[in-house]
């Protein structure tokens, strides 16, 4: 297994099969991911892309740090799940992010994916919440 830098294009086969299904390819783009700080990340086994992750420099106001960074589009296809994809793109996210002089890192998890985020060192912050068309979330933080 490998862990690289990708372009934003490369995240949205995954983005759709996984977190976007039956949607169209433009549905896979989110804002800020051609931003100048946000950075993808994927995992290879066998030189093929299986598991994504993209950080995004974004201040969430819940928290009172100024500088953040937003974890979004991770996903990995079903086959790979629970091999430890996921765990080793933040493991490489981590000090990268804290490069840029950021501490924190969030996201708005949906409740199926919370368990995956406790394990990997994150707590919940407020109650739960919907997002349109996707279902509920949790907001969901960790110092690094
Ligand atoms: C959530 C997801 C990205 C995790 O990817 P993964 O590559 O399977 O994760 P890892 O193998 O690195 O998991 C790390 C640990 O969390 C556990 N875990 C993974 N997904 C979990 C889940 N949904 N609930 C509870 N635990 C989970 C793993 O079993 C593993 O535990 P271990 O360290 O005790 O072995 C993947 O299940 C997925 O693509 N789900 C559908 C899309 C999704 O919900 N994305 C998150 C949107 S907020």
């Amino acid at each position: 297994m490998k862990v690289l830098q990708i372009g934003t294009k490369d995240t949205y086969a995954l983005r759709q099969k996984v977190l976007r299904p039956g949607r169209s390819l433009e549905e896979c783009h989110f804002k800020g991911d051609d931003a100048d700080q946000t950075f993808h990340l994927g995992a290879f086994v066998d030189n093929k892309l299986v598991s994504v992750a993209s950080f995004y420099y974004e201040r969430n106001p819940a928290f009172e740090d100024e500088d953040q960074y937003r974890l979004r589009g991770m996903a990995t296809y079903e086959e790979h799940r629970g091999s430890g994809l996921s765990r080793a793109l933040l493991r490489t996210a981590f000090p990268l992010i804290k490069q840029n002089f950021c501490s924190l890192v969030w996201c708005n998890a949906r409740i199926s994916a919370q368990g995956f985020y406790e394990k990997t060192g994150f707590t919940t912050h407020g109650e739960q919440f919907d997002v349109p068309e996707i279902g509920p979330h949790l907001l969901m933080f960790r110092k690094i």
